[in-house]
Parts: C-alpha cells; structure tokens; sequence
C-alpha cells in the first residue's frame, strides 16, 4: 500500500512503498540521496553500497523521473535532520525501486518559489510550473476557500444551481465574448459576463436563495487583477434588504478568514463589523471608489474590508453622449415609484442614489451587488432613461420584462471575484497566480496556443468568412 512522504514519521522501523516524482538527487559516492516529491511534500530516500544493481539504477535517476520505491523507514543520523520539512528527521532506506516514467529535462527548476523565471515560459509549461510546492499550496487553499463558502452557504438554505454559458449578452460593461451558431446563420450565443439575468430569473422561480461559484467571461484588457475568463461566487437573495445582504456577506468573509488564515489581522469597526462608507464620502476623503485603509500598506498579513454604499445610479457616458448605470440597469434607484424616478430624472440624472454596494479589500474591488428593481414599469423607465428606445427594449430585454409581470419578488445580491480574493489571502501581487490556467496579459493560451486559426470547413460550417487585415 502507498504511504504518502509527509507521513514516512509514522512508521518508523516498517517497510513502506513511496511514489512520486525525483526532485533532486544528490551523488555522494557510495550514498545516494534522493528527494521524492509527492502531493503531501518531500522524503529523502538513501540507495546504500549493498545492493550494486540497486545502486546503479539509482544512479541513472534524473530530476522528474517518476518511481515507485520501496524501503524502510529509519531516523536520520544525529546532525543530518532537516528541521524544515515535516518527517525531516526520518528518511527511507531504499530496498526497491521502479521507474514508472523517465523525464526530460525541464526547462526550469520547478523547486523553487519560480518568480524570478520568465512567465512566459512559466506559462507555456504551466503542468510543470503547478508542480512546484508553492503553486500547489495556492491551489489547496483556493480549494479550501469555495469549499468554506459552499458549506456556509449551503448551511444557510442556499442552492447552488448551473446556469447556461451560451446565451444572451447581459449589459455589465465589457465587450461579449460571442459564439457563431451553426443552425442559425448570422446569430450568436454571447457567453455570461455574469449570470445576472438568469439569477433574476431563478428569483421570479421562487428559488429565494440562490449561489453559483461560476466562470464569467468579459473582453476587456487583461490587468494584473483582471482576466477574461474569472471565477465569481455569485448570490442572489429574496425577500433581503441590502442590510441583510450585506451583513451575510461579512459573516461569511470574517469567518472563512478566521478558520482558514489564522495569521491574519483584520481591521474592523469599534463594534467589531466590517467599516463602511457612502460612495460620496470615500471620493471627497480617498479620491478613490475602493481605497485602501490598512493601518500599514507593508504589512502583509492586515486585511482591511471595507463596505462602499449609496452609489449613485446613474454616470455620464461622453463617448456615447447618454446617461448609463454605475453597476447595471437591474440595479434599484433610491426613488418611491415610477414617477418619482422620472421626475428625479428630468431634474438632476446624477443625484439619484442606488441600493448598490462593493466590498473593498486592500484597496481592490472584490465583490459588487444591488438590490434589484422588481417593478417592471420602473425597469422599463430606467432602460428608456439610458437612451433605449422602447422597441429596443423590448427585443433586448424583453423577456425579463415579461417574467417580472408574473410576480416577481424583491430580490437583491452580490457577486465576488474569488481570483481577486484568493490573490490577496495569498499575498500575491497578480491573479495569474491563483488560476491553474490563466490567461497571459495580451490575453493569450500559451500552453494550448489559443485563439488559434481554424479549418476553412469549420468556418464554412459557422457562415463566417475571415477578412485578413491589410498591412
Ligand atoms: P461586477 O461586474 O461588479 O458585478 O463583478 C463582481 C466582482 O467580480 C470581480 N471581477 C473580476 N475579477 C477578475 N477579472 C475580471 N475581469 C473581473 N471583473 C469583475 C470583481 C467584482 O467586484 N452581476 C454583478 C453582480 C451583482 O449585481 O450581483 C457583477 O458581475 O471582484
């Protein structure tokens, strides 16, 4: 039976079987050593003089082969532990060994934290990359956090339920990432910038607690805390009050931190809650919609929340010459009714507030949500107040309209970028880190090579022809 390298401590004295990958072998004449590294760590293996067959196929073992070994367990020789590793001071008297694979030579060292090497070749050989101990903790970790938010929210009463990824363009800012259709000349699937519109929908099915950690997609440029294709937990709620959303939010943020970052220090209010502060008072204080409000900017390990309310709804669009939403048109103005909301309009567009708030963290914006409108006559205003005409609506937004018209609750939510987060519980300067396959800055696939051409058939089969630009 297997036994894993972190666990070799427990059976010292007994014959045990390792597999693994051969991180370093060290050539010390008659002695042997090598580090085998396994999804648990590492444990040193010793090949002796006795065995002169043994000793030679050791001899042969190259960084990255893959081996089966078997052997006994023994503690180290006084002075030769190695206090850093877990088990350092046992090591693995080899009685057997088998190569399960060779390897060749990698192109960089996958030993160590990997940050002074090129990322480009990092990226292209990402298999390799993961394999390094670092990258692995990053990836267990991000692991250990949607599992904390899937049982919290889970515990609470939420589902978590699948929405399409081919559908219709949601408005939430970014340019659509499109998909021709086959059947349907000249249409196409947009895939999700979020499941917005279908959590919406998932309300007027009277689900009332919906959650999904779900990839989104938007083109829009590739920023250190920004990729096209990223994860969010999003969530929806009936029948709450952005209180309600909010303080759900904070419970479920202080206390995955308080379980799974035991080192972290988090900075909160005198009552011991999340600070917050209107949109208004963070641009006159911090000239800045999501700042920064750590105690000390160079200490690693604070965590400064902060909860920015009382956005206002709508913004100034010079390039299109319109009024459009600070966070999307399903967003609820603070107004009375349809009439108030025409009226506030027609007076001041940039004086309407919203239900909207983000959850800043460190300075990043690492979730946004609203209280939605659920009156589909208020809906319809604010669309028109955008500068859609109403037959514009009515074929883009259509059916939300009509799903609202068949009694829909009030319903209100957030979404949270998990990259974003992950990021900074790890204390890393760039979300690439804490996607397995992540896109490079110019938004390529270096390990798959995407986008790439395809086959003249395929694109005959899509009814798309492909003007090549003219140099
Ligand atoms: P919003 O557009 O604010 O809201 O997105 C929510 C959160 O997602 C993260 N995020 C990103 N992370 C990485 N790369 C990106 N390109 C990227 N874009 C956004 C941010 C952000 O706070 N449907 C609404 C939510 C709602 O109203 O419930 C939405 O998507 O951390």
């Amino acid at each position: 039976m297997r036994t894993l390298s972190s666990e070799i401590g427990n059976f010292d004295g007994k014959e045990i079987e390792l597999l693994g990958w051969v991180q370093v072998r060290r050539d010390h004449g008659k002695l042997i050593f090598i580090d085998l590294r396994d999804r648990s760590g590492i444990a040193q293996i010793v090949f002796g003089p006795e065995s002169k067959e043994l000793h030679k196929k050791a001899d042969a073992l190259r960084s990255e082969w893959v081996v089966k070994i078997s052997g006994k367990v023994k503690k180290r020789p006084k002075g030769m532990e190695n206090p850093e590793i877990p088990n350092g001071g046992y090591e693995v008297v080899a009685g057997n060994l088998e190569v399960l694979a060779e390897a060749k030579t990698p192109p960089f060292d996958v030993s160590g934290d990997g940050r002074d090497i090129n990322e480009e070749v990092r990226m292209k050989y990402r298999y390799l990359d993961l394999r390094r101990p670092r990258m692995r903790k990053i990836l267990e970790n991000r692991s250990r956090i949607t599992k904390f938010m899937r049982d919290f929210l889970t515990e609470k009463g939420f589902i978590e339920v699948e929405t399409p990824v081919f559908g219709k363009s949601t408005p939430e800012g970014a340019r659509d990432y499109l998909v021709p259709s086959r059947v349907y000349p000249g249409k196409f699937y947009a895939l999700p910038q979020s499941p917005q519109q279908y959590k919406q929908l998932l309300m007027v099915a009277g689900l009332e607690r919906y959650f999904q950690i779900v990839k989104c997609f938007r083109d829009e440029d590739t920023r250190g805390d920004r990729q096209p294709e990223f994860t969010q937990l999003d969530i929806e709620m009936s029948f709450a009050s952005e209180e309600e959303v909010l303080n759900l939010v904070e419970e479920l943020y202080l206390n995955l931190v308080k379980t799974l970052y035991l080192n972290k220090k988090i900075k909160l209010d005198k009552n011991n809650k999340i600070i917050r502060i209107s949109y208004k008072d963070a641009m006159e204080k911090h000239n800045s919609d999501k700042p920064d409000i750590r105690n000390d900017k160079n200490n690693p390990d604070e965590l400064a929340f902060l909860f920015v309310v009382d956005f206002p709804m709508f913004e100034w669009k010079e390039t299109e010459k319109r009024w459009d939403a600070v966070h999307h048109p399903f967003t609820m103005p603070k107004v009375k009714d349809v009439n108030d909301f025409k009226e506030a309009f027609k007076k001041n567009p940039a004086s309407i507030l919203a239900y909207q708030y983000d959850l800043v963290l460190n300075g990043y914006e690492i979730a946004g949500g609203s209280i939605r409108i659920h009156n589909p006559a208020l809906l319809q205003a604010v669309f028109e107040a955008m500068g859609n005409k109403p037959e514009e609506v009515k074929e883009k937004f259509g059916h939300m309209l009509e799903a609202f018209e068949y009694g829909a609750p009030p319903h209100g939510g957030i979404a949270s970028g998990v990259d974003r987060f992950v990021m900074i519980l790890e204390n890393e300067p760039d979300i690439r880190e804490v996607i397995a396959f992540p896109k490079t800055g110019d938004g390529k696939d270096l390990l798959m090579d995407a986008p790439s051409e395809v086959s003249k058939e395929q694109l005959k089969e899509l009814h798309i022809k492909v003007e090549k630009e003219k140099k």
